[in-house]
């Protein structure tokens, strides 16, 4: 039976890094604040010119370079992300196009931090039905461009860097890879964590001073709403896929949880039993890069030894929308 592998895994983040200090002025917040609750230390931000594109670029090349593939054998693009350089269209045309690549399907999905998982069940779909061979897969987001970076805005600005993860995913025959993907949503919360514009029910997309004046184009988020369903949703998206694959926690290697805040990530850990050794985190490294942290982390925990093959891993991920989702991989 064919099944979906990754062959290959790569990631960039912008030069520019931003320590909790250089936060303190711009923000009227401290270091101490931030680290008790989120665990970040530092992040990224682009500069001015630089957008999702050029990280996802870098993160791409290496990711083919890890699996061997060159630009022709690639024959789909899937990037998830909220952070298109430009309104539209997305960050995979200019992929296709900057990487020099055949005439392939590319195309951008809107999941928030639950888009890595969502592109890679859209790939595992595309490879299993054997109509895709090789798939590029990148989760890239440059939120910095939309914070609010004032005092107003601190409870939301602290915790976002901008990154960029890719996988490269391709068939196997034998039992290692995707082994099931779970896809979630509950719109009625989508203003819980949203960009209200630009947006096609505003004359000129809301791109007007007196919407602008009511940081209207930038980041909202009920922290504690969001936190509330994360810690719920989490645990449960995580037991569905073991049970989906009759496994346990005793036979995963690691969980790789989207990179959200350091307290949900202890919390879930708390509510499923299992030690934080169990549960991966890189978030004092990167604030939380939204659709980039789980193909981050993956990278990182594979580097640091956290899991290698024949293991199995779990991914998760919750953010806007809600949406949330997992995935089982054997390694
Ligand atoms: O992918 C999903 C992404 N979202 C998340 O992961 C967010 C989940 N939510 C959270 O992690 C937490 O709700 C936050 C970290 C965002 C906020 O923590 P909280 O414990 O819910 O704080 P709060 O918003 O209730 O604010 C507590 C206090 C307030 O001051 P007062 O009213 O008690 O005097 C805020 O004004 O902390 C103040 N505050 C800050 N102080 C310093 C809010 N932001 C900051 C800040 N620096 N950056």
């Amino acid at each position: 039976m064919i099944k979906t592998t990754i062959t290959g895994m790569g990631f960039s983040v912008p030069d520019q890094i931003i320590k909790n200090e250089d936060l303190e002025e711009m923000m009227n917040t401290n270091d101490e604040w931030i680290r008790s609750r989120s665990g970040i230390e530092e992040r990224r931000w682009v500069i001015e010119g630089e957008g999702a594109s050029d990280l996802s670029l870098l993160a791409s090349e290496k990711a083919m370079s890890q699996a061997g593939v060159t630009t022709d054998d690639i024959d789909m693009i899937i990037v998830g992300t909220v952070s298109s350089d430009y309104y539209f269209p997305g960050v995979a045309v200019q992929l296709q196009e900057r990487m020099g690549m055949q005439t392939i399907g590319a195309f951008d999905i809107r999941v928030g931090c639950a888009a890595f998982i969502y592109g890679l069940s859209i790939a595992d779909q595309y490879i299993k039905s054997g109509q895709c061979k090789t798939i590029l897969l990148v989760g890239t987001d440059v939120l910095s461009s939309i914070l609010e970076k004032s005092p107003a805005g601190r409870d939301v600005g602290v915790l976002f860097g901008d990154g960029a993860g890719a996988v490269i995913l391709q068939q196997t025959e034998n039992d290692s890879g995707i082994l099931s993907t779970h896809l979630h949503s509950e719109g009625k919360y989508m203003r819980a964590l949203w960009v209200e514009i630009p947006g096609s029910k505003f004359k000129d997309r809301g791109i007007r001073d007196e919407l602008l004046e009511q940081r209207r184009h930038r980041l909202m988020m009920n922290g504690r709403e969001v936190f509330k369903h994360a810690v719920r949703r989490f645990p449960e998206v995580i037991q569905e896929a073991l049970d989906e694959n009759n496994l346990t926690l005793d036979d995963i290697a690691q969980v790789i949880p989207h990179q959200a805040n350091q307290r949900i990530t202890e919390a879930v850990a708390k509510r499923m039993g299992v030690g934080l050794d169990l549960v991966y985190s890189n978030i004092h490294r990167y604030g939380n890069t939204t659709a980039a942290t789980i193909p981050i982390a993956m990278c990182e925990a594979f580097e640091e030894g956290k899991f290698s093959t024949g293991d199995h891993i779990i991914l998760a991920a919750f953010g806007s929308g809600f949406s949330w989702a997992s995935a089982a991989i054997k390694w």
